[in-house]
């Protein structure tokens, strides 16, 4: 059994199966609609059921309110069509996203590096290739552990039969423990994607900053690549943040990209380098980077964070007081897997 979902305003239709939520069949069908946590907890996804039925799923009474459940207020995530369907959803798309559909993959572990104490870079080849813009994520199926989880993918959309994924470890998280400690090489796992708002808004020819901390480095190395790989003339920075030299990783790479591309600028910070990493480079926190190279003046970029939320705040309060647009910054909160 299958039931019709119209999206209103653009009249987009969707064939959503039994027991699937209109969110899910929406992305797979490439119909973009906004949302955020996935399931049922943070309310990006509300839409109002204009005509028909729908079972609203697990819902969180904080996400969606008793009152707005009595208007006819759903959560795509979450909500199951019970007939066909006409919803109304708040849809404001960006010019630049290129909205690839959802798909099933299942890949294979090709190769797992320590890229530093506590972050490991897992490479996966997958049974078909994945269209995705650079900045996008995917969710991970992991054996044993209740619920996906979400990675950014770190590779340049040119590689897309591969994904390469860093994947800190976070204590007692099972997901991240099972990556770091059981996974190995020639294991297969399941994964769906591309999700996600993160990418880089290629019409607007600003240069770009990138200010990047913790393993939130995926999404603006693929941005980063993409962008050199396609010619683009603009100045590039990035700030890579570490609290040492053991934790700043793929500092290689980025030095040679940097060497190969007059336009690309790599800048890392430690924020406690240790005494034997004899460390001559910039100490302080990535967004002091920032204001030091920049002597606090931005105005003119783009800029685009990746990284715990202290990090980004820090950041977006650095860049705003140096003049950078609210709508000229975009950030992915660390999607935390534990
Ligand atoms: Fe967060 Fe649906 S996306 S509640």
């Amino acid at each position: 059994m299958t039931y019709e979902v119209t999206v209103e305003p653009t009249g987009d239709v969707i064939e959503v199966e039994e027991g699937q939520t209109i969110l899910d069949a929406a992305l797979r069908q490439g119909v973009w609609l906004p949302f955020a946590c996935g399931h049922g907890t943070c309310g990006t996804c509300k839409v109002q059921v204009v005509e028909g039925d729908a079972d609203l799923g697990n819902a969180s009474p904080f996400a969606l309110m008793d009152v707005e459940r009595d208007e006819g207020k759903v959560l795509a995530c979450c909500a199951i069509p019970e007939s066909d369907l006409v919803i109304e959803a708040d849809i404001d798309v960006d010019p630049d996203f290129e909205g690839y559909s959802v798909e099933d993959f299942s890949a294979k572990v090709i190769k797992i590096d320590d890229l530093s104490p506590t972050i490991k870079g897992i490479t996966l080849e997958l049974d078909h290739p994945i269209t995705f813009q650079a900045g996008q994520y995917i969710n991970l199926e992991i054996p044993d552990v209740e619920g996906s989880r979400a990675f950014s993918i770190a590779n340049s959309p040119s590689h897309s039969s591969i994904v390469e994924l860093h994947v800190r470890l976070v204590p007692g998280g099972a997901a991240t423990t099972w990556l770091h400690k059981t996974l190995k090489e020639g294991d297969e796992l399941s994964l769906s994607g591309p999700y996600g708002q993160f990418f880089v808004r290629k019409s607007d020819v600003k240069d770009v900053i990138f200010i990047a901390g913790g393993s939130g480095l995926s999404s603006p190395q693929s941005m980063i690549m993409d962008l050199l790989e396609q010619g683009d003339t603009r100045q590039i920075y990035l700030f890579q943040g570490a609290r040492n030299l053991a934790e700043l990783y793929n500092r290689d790479l980025l030095t040679e990209l940097a060497e190969k591309h007059s336009n690309f600028h790599y800048i890392p910070a430690l924020n406690a380098p240790t005494a034997e990493d004899q460390w001559q480079g910039f100490t302080g926190y990535v967004h002091e980077a920032a204001i030091d190279h920049f002597d606090g003046k931005f105005a003119g970029h783009k800029a685009y964070l990746c990284g715990p939320p202290p990090m980004i705040d820090s950041a977006i309060s650095a860049l705003m007081q140096g003049r950078v647009f609210e709508a000229d910054i975009h950030m992915e909160k660390f999607l935390t897997a534990a």
